[in-house]
């Protein structure tokens, strides 16, 4: 099995770097770190980068997940090979591209691309955000599935993912004490669904809904409190149509807690998504987008 340590980075495509490098420093609060031919660098966090846009389809989404070493990159290379994955195996360019030392590439069964890699860089300067909106870590991303019931057997099977709770079909799955870092999302075709950040506190998704909706931003769900994981959020839309999410509270799940620890069936129903009455405007979140599983 596959140990993911951490989820790093999502890289994705866009027609106009420049333009969603500034929606991501302006709006959404994250730091600049670099532009590297045509692709731009940005942070949420004091890793090197944990968002890139680059130039091309805005379709083209690529995840970027750690594992502890090299060692256990290799293994898990022969691990997806063993499942009839096909395993592309990072350049030394590529690698110098995503900053890490050593990475391999798959697509999961739904078409996702992800990256896993060693040794990830770190960034040597202090997190500094470009406004105030109280982001302290890039946390987890929703990916699209077009068969939820066989991508969560991935997940858990393969990735060693575990799942903390589900709403209809869609699980929401840890690798870590969080209570989610991926949550699989029914859909038509595959990709990045949301991309969260957590902020400090209350305060701070609040001040970003007034200062979301003074900037013209499009909230696409929210203020309101997932009851699955406890956190409270505030979704809004991104360059290309990319839902960003801020929130605060997750629940962690202690390994003391894990060998009990079992998971909850919600309905999928606007209430499993937020307990204060909030409405989705996200059409993965509403049921009548939903796929069969
Ligand atoms: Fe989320």
């Amino acid at each position: 099995m596959i140990q993911l340590t951490d989820l790093r980075y999502v890289r994705l495509g866009t027609r106009n770097p420049q333009a969603a490098a500034e929606y991501a420093r302006k709006i959404l609060g994250l730091e600049f770190v670099r532009r590297e031919g045509n692709a731009i660098y940005l942070r949420g966090d004091d890793r090197d980068h944990t968002l890139v846009y680059f130039s091309g389809d805005p379709a083209d989404h690529a995840s970027g997940w750690e594992v502890a070493d090299g060692r256990a990159l290799e293994a898990a290379g022969a691990e997806l090979e063993s499942h009839q994955i096909q395993v592309d195996r990072g350049t030394r360019a590529e690698c110098e591209q995503r900053h890490v030392e050593d990475f391999i590439s798959f697509t999961d069964p739904s078409g996702n691309r992800h990256d896993l890699s060693a040794r990830p860089h770190h960034g040597g300067r202090q997190f500094f955000p470009s406004r105030d909106c109280g982001v302290w870590s890039f946390s987890h991303i929703g990916l699209r599935t077009t068969a939820a019931t066989r991508d969560e057997t991935f997940w858990t099977t393969v990735m060693n993912a575990r799942v903390s709770d589900r709403i209809g079909a869609a699980p929401l799955l840890r690798i870590d004490e969080v209570h989610h870092r991926i949550a699989l999302f029914p859909s038509q075709h595959p990709g990045v669904q949301h991309v969260n950040h957590q902020v400090h506190g209350v305060d701070d998704v609040m001040r970003s809904y007034y200062f979301l909706r003074e900037q013209g931003v499009k909230i696409v769900f929210g203020p309101g409190r997932h009851p699955t994981s406890g956190a409270v959020f505030l979704y809004f839309e991104g360059p290309d149509g990319m839902v960003y999410e801020y929130s605060t509270g997750v629940r962690l799940i202690k390994p003391e807690e894990e060998p009990s620890y079992r998971p909850r069936q919600f309905p999928f129903a606007p209430e499993s998504f937020c307990m204060w009455g909030s409405r989705p405007d996200i059409p993965e979140f509403r049921a009548s987008s939903l796929a069969p599983p």
